[in-house]
């Protein structure tokens, strides 16, 4: 039986009192103006861009459950500035589990001090095909690499100071061809697009990158020549639990506008939360949350104790993210019309929602990796 610790538990007031008061009121404003920078310090003043990086690297010294702490109660203020903590520590995982302990000590301190990461794998040709991406990284004689290509829908971009990018190193090895590298957003023949017009997560950046012969020093490789793609996909296994805290704080945060709704709204002489047709709706509603909580504590667990979770964290956002579409969906219903305008909240939930089923793999993706784990690949 999973429970929080008394400093778990501390955590999650602490988040839950900087959301209601920092993240909350900014969310509808950032749907309609884009990524609000002013976030950045109060983030980082509130020890959240690095509260699960070890101390020594100016983290908090937390675990898997209290990063999905901070984004679960983040994300029942907002979608989106949660996203943009997942794909943040997506990015900069990758050097804390990868990394040199010179690349450490260089990079992770920048984490706590509010850099924002970003993770550059997908290309406008190779989404889900991720082996499939054209980038490449090609080694010179003093070891360092020139960078050429570019990289699409990628969480963060325009915002980040650094990314952690994907690409070939030897195009002819498939999936052990591919190694990752650090780039920093002022480097030479680096180009970030115009930020994506996006039906929902409007809150976040996305853009497109290219790469123009960028030279990346050897000591910017994270992890070994062409195991990039094994360290994306890990990375990947983690952020998928993220997308399940999203989807729970989206779902929790619907819901209670919803429930709000639903008490002050009266139609033949009393609430509609008096009528079974709502009230059934609520059922679901709370089901559906409390089975993603316990999805998410367990796989987080599982992953403090050193476990793989592939498929645990696949099911977790393959189910999460179908259930937020449809929390978010039956919210606007109980709303009636209204729920169909922007003066209400839960239209935007609708469309930010949505995004969960598709970013860092779709669900037709995590159903081959669930699929391959029952019946063999
Ligand atoms: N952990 C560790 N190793 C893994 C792994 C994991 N989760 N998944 C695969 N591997 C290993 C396999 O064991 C295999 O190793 P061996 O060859 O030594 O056996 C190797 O990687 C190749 O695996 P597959 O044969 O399964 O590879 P594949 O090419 O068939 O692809 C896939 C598998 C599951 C479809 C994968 O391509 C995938 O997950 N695609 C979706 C990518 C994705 O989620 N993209 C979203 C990126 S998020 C983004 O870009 C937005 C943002 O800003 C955040």
């Amino acid at each position: 039986m999973f429970k929080f610790t008394e400093e778990q538990l501390m955590i999650r007031d602490m988040v839950r009192e900087f959301t209601a008061n920092e993240i909350e009121p900014r969310d509808r404003d950032m749907d309609e103006n884009g990524f609000d920078f002013d976030l950045i310090p109060k983030l980082t003043e509130a020890g959240l861009m690095a509260i699960h990086l070890p101390e020594e690297y100016g983290g908090g010294g937390g675990n898997t459950v209290i990063s999905e702490i901070v984004i679960n109660e983040i994300a029942k203020g907002s979608a989106s500035v949660a996203l943009f903590l997942d794909a943040h520590w997506l990015a900069a995982d990758m050097i804390l589990y990868h990394g040199t302990e010179e690349q450490k000590a260089k990079y992770l301190p920048l984490v706590a001090d509010g850099k924002v990461f970003a993770f550059g794998l997908t290309e406008s040709n190779a989404g889900s095909d991720a082996a499939a991406i054209k980038s490449v990284a090609e080694k010179q004689a003093d070891g360092s690499y020139i960078l050429n290509g570019g990289k699409a829908w990628i969480t963060n971009s325009g915002i980040a100071d650094y990314y952690l990018i994907m690409a070939k190193t030897d195009p002819e090895a498939g999936n052990k061809g591919i190694s990752v590298f650090v780039v920093p957003k002022d480097a030479e023949g680096l180009t970030v697009g115009k930020f994506e017009k996006k039906m929902g997560m409007r809150g976040t950046g996305t853009c497109e990158l290219s790469f123009d012969n960028i030279r990346i020093p050897a000591d910017d490789r994270v992890g070994p020549e062409g195991r990039g793609f094994m360290i994306a996909m890990q990375a990947l296994d983690g952020a998928r639990v993220s997308i399940g805290s999203i989807a729970s704080g989206l779902m929790q945060h619907a819901m209670e506008k919803a429930v709000k709704y639903a008490k002050e709204r009266t139609t033949f002489g009393k609430p509609i939360c008096k009528y079974q047709a709502v009230g059934f709706k609520f059922a679901d509603m709370a089901a559906k949350i409390h089975a993603t909580d316990l999805m998410i504590w367990d796989t987080c667990q599982m992953k403090d104790e050193g476990q793989r979770i592939s498929v645990e964290a696949a099911e977790l956002k393959l189910l999460s993210s179908r259930w937020a579409c449809e929390v978010t969906d039956d919210c606007i219903q109980i709303h009636g019309g209204n729920g169909y305008s922007r003066e209400f909240d839960v239209e935007r939930f609708y469309r930010d929602a949505k995004l969960l089923e598709i970013g860092e793999g779709t669900s037709e993706i995590l159903r081959m990796v669930i699929s391959g784990s029952v019946i063999g690949r």
